[in-house]
Order: C-alpha cells, then structure tokens, then sequence
C-alpha cells in the first residue's frame, strides 16, 4: 500500500496547523508550506521524526515553482491547499495591487498546485481545496476575497467530477467562521466592529474535512452546523437581492 504522504500549505497558524497536527497523527509523514520559518520549524519539531517544512511565499513565481516541483517529485498521496487570506474593506479604497496579491495567493497558486498534484495523482489519493462558506454567497465589504472563494469551490468541484472516476477525490472545504489569524490579517491596521456571527474551532473544521475524506462522496463540505443551516437558508430560500443585502448589512467593515 502507498505510504500515507501529505503536503500542507498555509501550515503555519490557524486551519492549516490544525490539518498537520490531525495528518500526523493519522500516520501521514507530512510537509509543511508557509512563509513564517519560525512557526513551521516549531510545528515540526513538534510532529516529531520524519515530518518536513516548506519555507515559501506562495505569491512568489519562483517560490511557488519550487513547491510545485516539489509536489511533483514527492507524489503526496494528499495535498491540502490552504494557504490563503482577505483583505477586508470598501473594494475602491483598498489598493488594487494588493488585491491582485490576494487573488494570486488564493487562486494562481490554488490551480498551479493542484495541476502538479493531479498530473502524478493515483487511485485513492485526495486533494482538499480550502475554500470558505463564503463561497456561495456574496460578501459586501470583502468582495474580492469571497469571489475568490467562489472560484475556488467552482473549480474544486469540476475536478471532483473530473478525478472521481480514476480514484482521485478532490473536495472543496468550506468553513464558516473559524478561531484564528484570518480576521486580524483581512482586517490589519483597521479598527472594525467585532464579528458578532458564531466562530469555531478549527478542530472543528479539520474534523470535519478528515471525515469528508475517509467517506470520499461529497464535491464539497461545508464546516460548522450553523453555517451549514446559514448557506441552505441563503441559497435555497432566499432571492439573490435578499441574501446579498442581509450579507452587505451584517458586514462589519460596512457598519458605521
Ligand atoms: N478563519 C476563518 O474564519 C475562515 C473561514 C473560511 C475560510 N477560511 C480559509 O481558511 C484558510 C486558512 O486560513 P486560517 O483561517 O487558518 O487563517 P490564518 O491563521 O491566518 O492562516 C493562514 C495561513 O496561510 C498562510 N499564508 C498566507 N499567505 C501566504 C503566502 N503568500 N505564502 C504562503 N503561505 C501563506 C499563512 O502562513 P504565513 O503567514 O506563515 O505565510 C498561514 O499559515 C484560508 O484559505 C482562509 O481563506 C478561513
């Protein structure tokens, strides 16, 4: 049987160190992607023998190229893509090349590893593309950030349908709001009225995912059992203007 290999991105803070934890104690001999050396050298030395790290900045072409070599050369039997973040704000006063930034992190380097991961996959692997619950909605005052998201869960699930058959399960994670860095980063600098929404553990969120992935049915899971009731109630139930005006009042970097 293939040996149990993971890379995750994004493994330094938040969900993504919550995956590496879980992974390692599942058995995966793990590697870890981010930017911060000095987190990931704790985390490592953390999960004990045999784990490895990653130090790149996914915005970088170079850097990013040397991270898809390395998943192409590894054969990972899964790759977590997680690394992401938002940008937080009315879309014209925030710069636009960080905005493209963002997009570059969420997306570019979403598709480029995951086309490295696809082209060696073999049956019984699995990709898991960190999207947001976000995703199927819109998101007033973070509107490239959750389109971004809407891109990510449109193109996880062609590739669910694409790969299913070979044995390959690629699944989009949604979490809902999740305990940790991700709102001081979209939020930086800037005073916002606190989220009043309910936040989970990202162990919540990992458990979740790991169980979505032992079951290999689903394109993608939603995370969190509010915002799983939340996202039926929008889409299923509401008009497009109503969940859009909900969403943009509910805002806080919208609130006065
Ligand atoms: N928290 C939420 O409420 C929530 C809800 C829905 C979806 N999500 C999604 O969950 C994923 C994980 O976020 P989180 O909530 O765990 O936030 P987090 O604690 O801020 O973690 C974000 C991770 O992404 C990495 N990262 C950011 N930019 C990077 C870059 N240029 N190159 C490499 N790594 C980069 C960060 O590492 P370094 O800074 O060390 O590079 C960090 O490890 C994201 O895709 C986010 O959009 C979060």
């Amino acid at each position: 049987m293939k040996k149990k290999t993971a890379l995750v991105t994004g493994a330094s803070s938040g969900i993504g160190a919550v995956f590496a934890r879980e992974l390692a104690q599942e058995g995966y001999v793990v590697t870890c992607v981010a930017r911060s050396q000095d987190k990931l050298e704790g985390l490592v030395k953390e999960l004990g023998s045999g784990h490895r790290m990653l130090v790149a900045d996914l915005a970088d072409h170079g850097q990013l190229q040397r991270v898809e070599a390395d998943v192409e050369s590894m054969g990972y039997s899964l790759l977590v893509n997680n690394a992401g973040y938002g940008i937080y704000g009315r879309f014209e006063e925030i710069p636009l090349d960080q905005q493209e930034h963002l997009m570059t992190v969420n997306m570019n380097a979403l598709i480029r590893l995951s086309h490295a991961f696809l082209k060696k996959a073999d049956s019984g692997d699995g990709l898991i593309n960190v999207s947001s619950a976000l995703s199927l909605l819109t998101y007033p005052g973070g509107a490239v950030y959750a389109a971004t998201k809407a891109f990510v869960t449109n193109f996880t699930e062609s590739l669910w349908y694409e790969n299913k058959d070979r044995g390959v399960y690629v699944m989009a994670l949604l979490p809902g709001l999740t305990d940790t860095n991700f709102n001081a980063v979209a939020t930086a600098g800037r005073t916002v009225p606190a989220e009043t929404m309910r936040s989970y553990p990202p162990e919540v969120v990992v458990k979740k995912a790991l169980a979505a992935l032992k079951a290999r049915k689903a394109p993608s899971v939603i995370s969190g059992p509010l915002y799983r009731f939340l996202t039926f109630l929008s889409t299923r139930l509401m008009s497009r203007k109503t969940m859009v005006t909900i969403m943009g009042k509910g805002s806080p970097v919208l609130r006065k």
